[in-house]
């Protein structure tokens, strides 16, 4: 059934549940609509997309926090209590170049694929742990026994961050992601920024103790880089100051919880769907990579992704001016016909797999594409030594989180038969 595009609501229930026939014929239809409840255009096919990718002066990534538009009230009150914490600043994401060439440079050592082909050893070490924990069981709440907690302890422990402040780690992941593409009360996005300041004080202490203790983590890394580190033109190097460090690290925890925990999670729930894909992988575990890159087009987690407008323009033969916010639709993108030959079909065999844009594309390219590629691999190559076979449970309600920004399932029940119980 055909929807009126003039009136579509990017935050209706049904909508937030599966977008996907609504973006099929935006692309074919309007490709770049305006959505009139919240002024914001929505760019759906693929070469658009990747149009806006490749001109970063013309779309600029400076949209602040949430990104979405908001009125004096909600301004007004989201300032005061931002006052608590500390300035939030543009950085990697939202942050245009040079600036973002600067900041990307001092955090991209720590995720050169050399250094996240060392984690390994952890995560595998991790999952198995996990695993451990429930093998036992047959039955499995998958995102909060295994979806959760795989990414958050590999961040954590990129972060030195101790397991007794795992718990607070998760909550404050989740507040900075509360106002994120959602249309959540403002009582409720002003509790989440105490989580965020919270989250602020927290790392700001633990950067401050590296001044006189320095270790071998990303913070100390942080709190020793320059500014002006690469630039040999440049005289007047400074150290990176400490909104700008928390920015940083915001992003790493922001970027990586959340996002991972979706792919795994769809990872699981398409597997069940097509058993038998289960079982090539468990006959032929090369197939793995293919596996979560396919997750990843058909269930893109990131699904979207704000730009503001630098100048008046056109894309698409829509007109665009100056200052008005767009989004990329990536998940829309990666099941564009015009590439992707039946695209709403999950298919790990597909040639052109690796032309999806779920972790983006040009200067943002996702700085922990690889760590999230690495977990999983390792999630499925371990789950498939220790589970036999599994289906959804009748139980399951298959909700997805409330955010056209962010997709995944909120919980996923599983009921398995382990290896050894066969
Ligand atoms: C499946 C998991 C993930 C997905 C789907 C994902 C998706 C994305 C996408 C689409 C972008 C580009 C946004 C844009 O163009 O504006 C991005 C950027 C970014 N991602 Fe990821 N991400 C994932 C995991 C991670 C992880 C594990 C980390 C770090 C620990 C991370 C850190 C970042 C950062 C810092 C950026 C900004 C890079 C820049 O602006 O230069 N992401 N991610």
């Amino acid at each position: 059934m055909k929807t009126d595009l003039a009136t579509f609501n990017p935050f209706d229930a049904q909508t937030l549940q599966c977008p996907f026939p609504h973006y099929a014929q935006m692309r074919e239809e309007a490709p770049v609509l305006l959505v009139e409840g919240i002024g914001v255009h929505l760019v759906t096919r693929h070469d658009l997309v990747m149009e806006v990718l490749r001109d970063p002066q013309t779309y600029s990534s400076l949209f602040g926090g949430a990104g979405m538009p908001l009125n004096a009230e909600a301004r007004e009150r989201l300032s005061a209590v931002v006052k608590d914490g500390y300035p939030r600043v543009p950085t990697m994401l939202t942050a245009d170049q040079p600036d973002h060439t600067r900041y990307r440079r001092l955090v991209s050592k720590a995720f050169h694929p050399k250094v996240i082909a060392e984690l390994e050893p952890f995560v595998r070490q991790l999952t198995v742990r996990l695993i451990d924990s429930w093998i036992a069981n047959g039955h499995i709440e998958f995102v909060k026994e295994f979806g959760v907690p795989l990414p958050v302890e590999v961040i954590a422990h990129a972060l030195n961050v101790p397991q007794s402040r795992l718990a607070d780690f998760k909550r404050w992941s989740d507040d900075s992601i509360a106002g994120i593409g959602t249309n959540i009360s403002l009582d409720e996005r002003v509790r989440a920024e105490g989580g965020v300041n919270e989250f602020q004080h927290y790392f700001a202490e633990q950067i401050n103790l590296r001044r006189t203790d320095p270790r071998d983590d990303i913070l100390t890394n942080l709190l020793n880089a320059s500014i002006e580190d690469d630039d040999p033109e440049v005289t007047d190097k400074r150290p990176l100051d400490m909104p700008e460090m928390l920015s940083i690290v915001a992003q790493l925890l922001v970027a990586g919880n959340e996002t991972t925990t979706k792919m795994l999670t769809e990872m699981m729930r398409l597997l069940a769907e097509n058993p038998e894909q289960w079982q090539m992988i468990k006959d032929d575990p090369s197939r793995i990579d293919r596996v979560v890159d396919e997750t990843l087009r058909l269930s893109t987690p990131t699904q979207g992704m704000w730009r503001v407008l630098t100048k008046d323009t056109e894309l698409g033969g829509t007109k665009l001016t100056k200052g008005s916010r767009i989004v990329i639709v990536f998940s829309s993108a990666n099941r564009d016909e015009r590439l992707f030959d039946d695209p709403d079909a999950f298919d790990p065999d597909r040639e052109n797999l690796r032309e999806n844009l779920a972790f983006g594309k040009g200067i943002h390219f996702c700085l922990g594409a690889n760590l999230s590629r690495l977990e999983g691999r390792v999630a499925l190559e371990e789950l498939s030594k220790r589970i036999e076979s599994f289906t959804l449970s009748s139980t399951n309600k298959y909700e997805y989180f409330p955010s056209f920004m962010l997709r995944g399932l909120t919980s996923l029940d599983v009921d398995f038969v382990a290896v050894d119980k066969k």
